[in-house]
């Protein structure tokens, strides 16, 4: 059976400062990541083809930098847009847009920053990766937190609601297996 694999990126300056968004670039433990995921994926993939998926952004292609595979880049899958609230700390934006705060707190999937995208905007955008991640054999996707969400949430066909909330930790890959119906799934976490 074909796999498809999923991680975020190492984990990267903003995650250590807990800013969201931006264009950062991998901290020392998220280097360790990029350094130990070729092994990782070598023991899994073994000498079946592979190709591997990242964002525009710089912590997904360092994160790939070292597996040797054929790459792509996509803008289709770089991070939920934060939009006015991008570069932010949670804590800077309850302060700042204590509105918004509050709306996306009652409806993640919906609510949409200023200026920038909703969940529903990247599932949106993220249908012609889908399309043609249907189409491939073996892919390793490295990417961000909210669109891991939304393409797991729909290979696990899990709903809208629960989507923004699902649990994708860093230095973690998950393997999918698509099945008849549904997937299989199993993660590796690289300890670091
Ligand atoms: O903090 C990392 C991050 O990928 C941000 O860039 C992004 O805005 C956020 O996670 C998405 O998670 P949530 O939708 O839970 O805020």
């Amino acid at each position: 059976p074909r796999h498809i694999y999923l991680s975020r990126h190492g984990e990267s300056m903003h995650n250590v400062g807990g800013m969201i968004g931006g264009d950062s670039p991998l901290s020392p433990q998220g280097e360790k990541y990029a350094a130990a995921l070729p092994a990782l994926v070598l023991e899994n993939v073994g000498d079946h083809p592979l190709q591997v998926w990242t964002s525009t952004l710089q912590r997904t292609v360092a994160t790939a930098r070292n597996l040797p595979y054929p790459k792509k880049t996509w803008k289709s899958l770089d991070e939920l847009d934060a939009g006015v609230c991008d570069g932010m700390t949670y804590e800077e934006i309850a302060e700042k847009y204590p509105e918004d705060y509050a709306a996306r707190d009652e409806n993640k999937f919906g609510y949409r920053y200023r200026g920038g995208e909703s969940y529903q905007d990247v599932v949106v955008r993220l249908e012609p990766v889908i399309m043609e991640l249907e189409r491939q054999e073996n892919i390793i996707i490295i990417c961000h937190q909210a669109i891991i969400r939304c393409l797991y949430g729909y290979f696990m066909g899990l709903s809208q609601e629960e989507l923004p909330y699902i649990k994708v930790p860093l230095h973690t890959l998950i393997k999918l297996t698509p099945m008849a119906y549904g997937c299989e799934e199993e993660r590796f976490h690289v300890p670091i």
